[in-house]
């Protein structure tokens, strides 16, 4: 099978990851509507609660090239079970990727494909912002 050129991305994204406190790294991978690929890792801080995990460094670094919508994101981890977007990611994935497909992976090769809604039922967007009072 054709390796998935996202998932390649993610892949290599995370050998950049910077994670000398959790050792934990992982790499990210979107695809925009044009078919461009931007990438992230995990960037951790030695204040522990500022670190950013490859997902959000990967939307954010979409959002600065000028991108709004992505509609793949790969995410790559060595964990035999596969590693799922945390919480924040999935709030930050639904705002600028609700309808994209997901694809989990690791190292040896398996791969799993969700979505974003799959992921964050009901999320909270800027349509609530935009409703009157009840
Ligand atoms: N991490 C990610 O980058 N993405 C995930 O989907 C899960 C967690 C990072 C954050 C932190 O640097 C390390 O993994 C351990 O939580």
């Amino acid at each position: 099978m054709t390796p998935d050129p996202l998932v390649a991305a993610a892949t290599e994204a995370r050998t950049r990851a910077f994670a000398p406190y959790s050792k934990f790294q992982v790499g990210a991978a979107l695809e925009t509507e044009d078919g461009t690929v931007i990438a992230g890792c995990n960037v951790e801080s030695a204040s522990y609660g500022l670190t950013t995990c490859a997902e959000r460094v990967a939307v954010f670094a979409g959002v600065a090239r000028g991108f709004r919508r992505f509609t793949r994101v790969a995410v790559v981890a060595d964990t035999a079970a596969l590693t799922p977007p945390c919480g924040a990611c999935r709030q930050i994935l639904w705002e600028f990727a609700p309808d994209a497909e997901v694809v989990l992976a690791n190292l040896a090769g398996r791969t799993e494909r969700l979505t974003v809604r799959d992921l964050l039922p009901r999320g909270f967007d800027a349509r609530q912002l935009a409703e009157p009072p009840s």
